[in-house]
């Protein structure tokens, strides 16, 4: 049986589900494939640390060289995450004539550009299915069966732990505070959350879904990129009972020659099937011209689901390397010379309908002024609804908006603010009714 040679950085969770599969799964990959992966060599932090993988013949080092420099190895997968060392690791690998399988979204959404052009020079594979949506081969189907399309529209839930959180708050009404706390729990959130909840994450993904479908650079500081810490659970209660589900999205779309990317919560209608995504699920619904629009779900991260994606990955270079067809994808789908950089519509011209809630002192007079700091900026309410539900002194005041573009609202929100008439911050949700 013909063998081809892996070399691994990294043996944390998703490192150790790559050894598992690897070894639970051979004959099924041997059948497809038609040789054996070997995992010939990994590299770690410490190598005295105990492992649950079992003997399989590899060697553990945290000799970095001895992995991407070994003649014998052909691809280099990434696991460490982060993007500092993993950039300089990986360069090193392509300029050994390494191919490469990662899982690091952050990298890719920093250092693609650069890591994608030494590929090209070494014309060496770079894939990376595992970086988005850990195990729905969603990447896999942009760049492959739906390459013919051009595509207006992709959005996506993306990240397990906000998705969790939101779910959490949704059904048992708990607040943010507590749902990030079972999070930590379960071992769906960070002891750190950071990127998690302030949709950091999302946002490294959402840029090389839109790179992906549209063929565009996009610089990752461009993402309008807000996180789900400020949802309260009065906000999920008022948009439950208007008939949503909130939830952080990552909305891109081509308009014409201009590019939208953005991750927001937001206010999805309870009969989308986005609104139906729960838990640690994720979800990428993208429209192109022929096929329509196509939905993907499942499990977006954990052990089992992301090695299925690297392996996934291995598989296919390692049919270009028996083959010796080489690289026949350029790692974003188009060719290399053929990424344009199209720019990217400002947040501010968003044209929506908007979710708004003032604390309030409850007391006549309030709505009208409210409502006038609106009108003075173009922004016309649509109904507003009024508890006499107290949180501490203030009331929640609530206003849904006609279409009305982001920057004006905006505005309209600094002008209620300074009349001194709000005890906190305006929670402002966008209203997605009109999703592709
Ligand atoms: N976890 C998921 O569900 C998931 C899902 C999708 C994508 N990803 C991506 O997959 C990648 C790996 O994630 P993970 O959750 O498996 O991470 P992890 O559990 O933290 O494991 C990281 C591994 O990298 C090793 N490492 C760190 N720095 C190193 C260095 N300088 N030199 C050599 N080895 C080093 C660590 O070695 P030691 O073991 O010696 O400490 C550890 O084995 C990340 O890019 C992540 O974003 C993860």
């Amino acid at each position: 049986m013909r063998v081809v040679n892996v070399g691994m950085l990294g043996l944390g969770t998703v490192g150790t589900g790559v050894v598992r599969l690897l070894a639970e799964n051979s004959s099924i990959i041997e059948e497809k494939l038609g040789a054996r992966l070997i995992l010939k060599r990994i590299a770690v932090r410490d190598t005295k640390k105990a492992r649950d993988i079992g003997d399989g013949g590899w060697e553990i080092t945290s000799d970095i060289d001895s992995v991407i420099a070994d003649p014998g190895i052909s691809i280099i997968v990434e696991l460490i995450g982060g993007y500092s060392p993993a950039r300089e690791y990986v360069l090193a690998a392509i300029q050994n004539g390494k191919n490469v399988v990662t899982a690091n979204k952050a990298l890719l959404a920093f250092h693609g550009d650069e890591i994608y052009a030494a590929a090209e020079r070494a014309q060496v594979e770079v894939r990376y299915e595992a970086a988005v949506a850990g195990g729905i081969p969603v990447l896999s189907a942009i760049k492959g069966n739906m390459c013919a399309n051009r595509f207006w529209t992709v959005l996506g839930i993306l990240n397990g732990t906000c998705n969790y959180i939101l779910t959490r708050m949704t059904r048992e009404g708990a607040d943010f505070a507590a749902a990030l706390k079972k999070a930590q729990e379960l071992g769906y959130a960070e002891a750190d959350p950071t990127f998690d909840i302030e949709g950091i994450d999302t946002a490294h993904k959402l840029c090389l879904l839109v790179s992906l479908c549209f063929g565009t650079r996009i610089d990752f500081k461009e993402i309008h990129t807000e996180g789900i810490s400020s949802v309260s659970s009065l906000d999920i209660d008022y948009a439950a009972r208007c008939g949503y589900r909130i939830k952080l999205l990552a909305i891109g779309k081509r308009h014409g020659n201009l590019v939208e990317a953005r991750v927001q919560p937001a206010m999805v209608p309870m009969d989308d099937p986005l609104a139906a995504i729960d838990g640690v699920y994720n979800a990428v619904r993208i429209t192109g011209d022929y096929a329509g629009t196509v939905m993907f779900s499942g499990r977006g991260a954990g052990m089992a689901p992301t090695s299925s994606a690297v392996v996934g990955d291995l598989v296919a270079v390692a049919r270009n390397i028996l083959t010796g067809r080489g690289r026949r994808i350029a790692p974003l789908g188009f060719l290399d010379g053929k990424i344009a950089t199209l720019p990217v519509k400002p947040v501010g011209d968003t044209i929506s309908k908007y979710y708004l809630r003032f604390s309030v002192a409850d007391r006549p007079g309030i709505l009208a002024r409210i409502a006038g700091a609106l009108g003075s900026n173009q922004v016309s309410v649509k109904s507003a609804i009024q508890t006499s539900k107290r949180v501490g002194e203030a009331v929640p005041l609530v206003i849904v908006t006609h279409e009305a573009m982001e920057r004006d609202v905006r505005k309209a929100i600094d002008m209620v603010e300074s009349l001194g008439i709000t005890s906190q911050r305006v929670a402002m949700l966008r209203i997605e009714d009109d999703l592709a």
